[in-house]
């Protein structure tokens, strides 16, 4: 039978409860649970969910994994119900599933999307041998506000960055053909806006613009759905006052009246029971109405869809044929991964049992970590280490730890294969007796007699290193912070250790942007690790001692201070601009300028690399024309390295006030020593164009400044003129 004869006439056999019940996802209680991730919402037991399974009340489960257990139930599902659909089988695995990979914020700072195509393949491949079809993620809220501690899982601040990992991610995860028994269907989230949180306070409120709503928080969804992502799932938040998951004009309007979206939209938990909380449904009943007809297909986890879905079609609230909609998608997406064909693709026990430990997947779990590392300072060339002749004291709670390596959102992680700060540096060494090892502090607490070993072993060294950073509980869901700086024990074993008058190296471990004060600030060298998952301290020691030359770039701006947030490179312009010339009554804070301490793509190399003017292939972007702009870049240093080359405008006049700066494209190059390159971008008007008062989106002719340079606030700007029609 055609596909679409079969979902067509399945649906005409259903009884209303087998409807409904592929519009739940429940946790599956069955398999092995994790339980740290969630707020327990009507938990049921393993009898109770295969019993459900059986009567075709499931459609899906989710965070549980194996594949001998998945069998087990889509046998009771295939053989056991009565018009045998088979389940789909979910969970987050963001970010690596047995191998973990860098924390997504982190994998951004490589600036190539390439390899978080890499990592999430990977990541398929693993995740469907132990037994999953379906992962919520990628996470692509832009976070502009590093109080949010969601920003770890997505890919910064900047949307043209965040909309090409985005795809990368979604590519990576269902692979070419989304029935191969490694495809994984990707799940964009939060959708929407779920980054504009008001001051980065988790679940708040989000008052946006339009505009901002569509040019900064939208593009990289709409990324995903063009590269081809299955589902998407909506945000808790409210915008502008009506929730995502029950936002008719997102959920509906946009997604599939503008975008043309045909797969499912899955609530983010207990979503529409949130609507009660927030005060915009009476009850139960109301919440599940007006969630479903503004266009959630699915209810994760609160079972309001199964209660009252069928009062509601009975009293004619919600339409059949509406209802018959979301199933059709569930069903299509079902169809789309192959599971009527073939209901046991990725439950097969002898392929997990192969797939435990990859070691391929070690080695790209390294390149992925040494890749994402962002090297903020080298004074003096402290960096890179000598392997030996050099007696290395290497200091803080992160030396040794192995709890704070996998980063927020893994489930699953095989914690015995992850590799320490230590081992990675010991590995790295010839003379296991020129490295001392000192904790110095705990992660938030101080040590008896902690300072006093850390500053001896300092006293005897030639060179610190220094591992400070968040605990990773500090990063994730539910993690806002008022005050984005190191907790004040690790502070106070840096300005001890610093007094030594040693040079210190900063390793920092982190979830978000820093503000970096005193001894921390003021380090020889400041080195961003994020978490980089299972070869953490190989990937590090490949960056310390220059096996590996550092290539990452900031995706978020570095503040230089907590109050400073939100603070983003590519804010709007003012009216009263600071100037260094004149300071009162600008737009500027009484305590600090404006500059960031380190700013929105920056990142130091072991080599340098200098920059030629921008060579326009014209003066002048004609309505229906492209602009080439060429730029010669040259390794001026003596190793080879890799550079960011990024391209940045700002429309000088426009209907809308426009922001000082836009990244528009970027392009990593290596290069060997003294090696040159022509480094080609090409523009047409498309990528000129925001979303005017009007709620057009279109460019208007007028003047543009241009810059190809290292980091957002670098490089001297070109102009050029777009000609109207
Ligand atoms: C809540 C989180 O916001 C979301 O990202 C996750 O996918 C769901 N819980 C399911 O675990």
């Amino acid at each position: 039978m055609a596909a679409a004869d079969r979902i067509e006439s399945l649906i005409a056999r259903m009884t209303i409860d087998e409807k409904v019940g592929q519009l739940g996802v429940f946790a599956d209680m069955v398999r092995p649970f994790a339980p740290d991730v969630n707020p327990e919402a009507n938990v049921h037991n393993a009898g109770e969910v295969l019993q459900q399974v059986r009567e075709g009340r499931v459609g899906s489960l989710f965070n549980g994994v194996g594949a001998e257990l998945g069998r087990k139930i889509q046998k009771v599902a295939i053989e056991e119900s009565r018009l045998g659909i088979p389940v789909i089988l979910a969970a987050d695995v963001i970010h690596g599933m047995r191998t973990v990979f860098p924390i997504p914020l982190g994998e951004a700072a490589s600036f190539e999307p390439a390899l978080a195509e890499r990592t999430a393949r990977a990541t398929a491949i693993e995740a469907t041998a132990a037994g999953l079809h379906w992962t919520y993620a990628p996470a692509v809220d832009i976070a502009r506000d590093q109080r949010w501690g969601r920003g770890a899982e997505g890919a910064g601040e900047d949307v043209v960055l965040g909309a090409a990992f985005a795809a990368a991610r979604v590519r990576g995860f269902q692979g070419e053909d989304p029935t191969a028994h490694d495809s994984l269907v990707a799940t964009p989230k939060h959708f929407a806006a779920y980054g504009a949180v008001a001051a980065g306070m988790e679940y708040s409120s989000v008052d946006i613009a339009p505009q901002t709503l569509r040019d900064v928080h939208l593009p990289p969804f709409k990324a995903a759905f063009d590269a081809g992502a299955l589902s998407v799932m909506s945000s808790f938040n409210d915008i502008n006052g009506v929730p995502a998951s029950a936002n008719h004009e997102l959920l509906t309007g946009i997604l599939r009246g503008e975008w043309k979206f045909a797969g499912p939209v899955v609530s983010d938990y207990t979503a529409d029971m949130e609507l009660i909380a927030h005060g915009y449904a009476a009850d139960e009943r109301d919440a599940t109405k007006k969630a479903f007809l503004a266009g959630l297909d699915l209810s994760m986890q609160s079972g309001f869809y199964a209660a009252h879905l069928p009062s509601l079609v009975e009293s004619g609230e919600v339409p059949m044929e509406w209802l018959d909609q979301s199933v059709r998608r569930m069903l299509e997406l079902k169809q789309r991964i192959g599971l009527f064909d073939d209901p046991y693709r990725s439950l097969d026990p002898a392929r997990e049992a192969d797939a435990t430990h990859i070691p391929a997947h070690d080695m790209l779990s390294r390149e992925a970590a040494r890749r994402s590392v962002v090297l903020l300072k080298n004074h003096g060339g402290v960096l890179p280490l000598k392997t030996s002749e050099q007696k290395i004291a290497l200091i803080g709670p992160f030396v040794q730890d192995r709890e704070n390596i996998e980063g927020c959102w893994t489930l699953f992680g095989d914690k015995a294969r992850y590799v320490t700060l230590e081992s990675g540096v010991r590995a790295a060494i010839g003379d296991p007796g020129a490295l001392a090892v000192v904790a110095g502090c705990g992660l938030e607490e101080a040590l008896e007699g902690g300072i006093d070993a850390a500053v001896a072993a300092a006293q005897a060294a030639d060179v610190v290193v220094l591992a400070l950073g968040e605990p990773q509980r500090f990063s994730g869901e539910a993690q806002s912070r008022t005050e984005i700086t190191l907790p004040p024990a690790q502070q106070a074993l840096a300005e001890a250790v610093a007094a030594t008058g040693k040079p210190m190296v900063v390793l920092l471990r982190n979830g978000r942007a820093l503000a970096l004060s005193g001894a921390v600030r003021d380090a020889a060298a400041i080195v961003v690790t994020w978490y980089l998952g299972t070869q953490t301290g190989h990937g590090v020691a490949d960056v310390l001692f220059g096996h590996y030359n550092p290539s990452g770039r900031l995706p978020i701006s570095f503040p230089q201070v907590s109050g400073q947030q939100p603070y983003f490179y590519n804010h709007l312009r003012t009216g009263r601009p600071e100037l260094p010339s004149m300071t009162e009554y600008k737009a500027r804070w009484r305590e600090l300028p404006n500059e960031p301490l380190y700013p929105f793509g920056h990142g130091l190399s072991y080599t340098t690399f200098e920059y030629g003017a921008p060579q326009l292939s014209s003066a002048a972007l004609g309505w229906d024309d492209t602009l080439t702009i060429t730029t010669h870049i040259t390794n001026t240093g003596g190793v080879a390295g890799e550079e960011v080359v990024q391209l940045y405008l700002h429309d000088r006049v426009a209907s809308r006030v426009r922001p000082v700066r836009e990244l528009k494209g970027f392009r990593k190059i290596l290069l060997a020593p003294g090696e040159s390159a022509e480094v080609v971008f090409t523009l047409d008007r498309r990528v000129l164009a925001f979303t005017n008062p009007n709620g057009e989106f279109a460019a208007e002719p007028g003047l543009f400044d241009l810059w190809v340079c290292a980091s957002a606030k670098s490089g001297e700007p070109v102009q050029f003129e777009l000609r109207g029609e």
